[in-house]
């Protein structure tokens, strides 16, 4: 595993922004892997400026993101969806049939969870994968457990990650339950691997990473199973 070790947030967000342009550069037909969560917003907004001075071009671009909350409806303002077009494909030249996002409100999320790994299969799965880490390890909504799955599929999220994730929310009980997510098998065929880490928060599962364990409690640990994966972090995640 590659580190990018990274003085502030901004610093992170662009030498992952920089990541994505140099891949767009030698592959303009590339496919993006995307995540959602607070950590990602600096690098979306870097990327949506290069756009705007005309550095970058995503017309040929293939997105596909990690996950999604089950039920809920892409108009939901707490949904990744709405996340992903708010913060990013709004703003930039992506075709939107190039757009991937599991369906929140698909009614049979089985079904669903097939077809999405079904196309990623057939896409090749992605060049670049972004990715978030949760303060329990998780990646996508690939939560501890004792054993993790390999595709796509339908996922109850733990109690610390409800309870994370209800910042976003009214309150703890508007936040869903279950979600759609990559499975650890999806997210390893990714091609190469960015790993965003930033805050406090993050050091403990940042932490595992850096010896040679892997435990399905702390799912990011199997990432050091991948020959291609960047962690760029901020001094709070990697010094704690
Ligand atoms: P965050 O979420 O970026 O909002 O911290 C990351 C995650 O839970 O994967």
């Amino acid at each position: 595993m590659k580190l990018i070790l990274c003085k502030t947030y901004e610093e992170m967000s662009s030498a992952a922004a920089d990541e994505i342009a140099e891949l767009l550069q030698v592959n303009p037909h590339c496919t993006l892997g995307l995540a959602t969560g607070s950590t990602p917003v600096g690098m979306y907004r870097q990327l949506v400026r290069r756009y705007e001075k005309g550095e970058l071009d995503f017309s040929e671009v293939t997105t596909f993101n990690l996950d999604e909350y089950y039920p809920i409806s892409p108009k939901n303002d707490q949904s990744y969806y709405y996340f992903m077009h708010e913060n990013l494909f709004d703003h930039i030249n992506v075709a939107p049939e190039n757009i991937n996002i599991p369906n929140g409100s698909a009614p049979d999320p089985l079904a669903e969870c097939r077809y999405y790994e079904d196309k990623l299969t057939a896409n090749g799965f992605v060049d670049l994968q972004v990715l978030g880490i949760g303060q329990n390890g998780h990646i996508g909504f690939n939560e501890p457990d004792g054993c993790l799955y390999a595709s796509t599929h339908i996922t109850e999220l733990t109690e610390s990650t409800i309870t994370a994730n209800s910042r976003f929310f009214e309150s703890e009980d508007d936040v869903p339950r279950k979600a759609l997510t990559m499975g650890i098998g999806t997210i390893l065929k990714s091609k190469k691997i960015l790993l965003l880490a930033n805050g406090k928060a993050k050091h403990d599962a940042i932490s595992a990473l850096l010896d040679d364990r892997i435990t399905t409690a702390i799912p990011a640990t199997i990432l050091k199973t991948h020959p291609n994966v960047i962690l760029i972090c901020d001094e709070e995640a990697y010094y704690g």
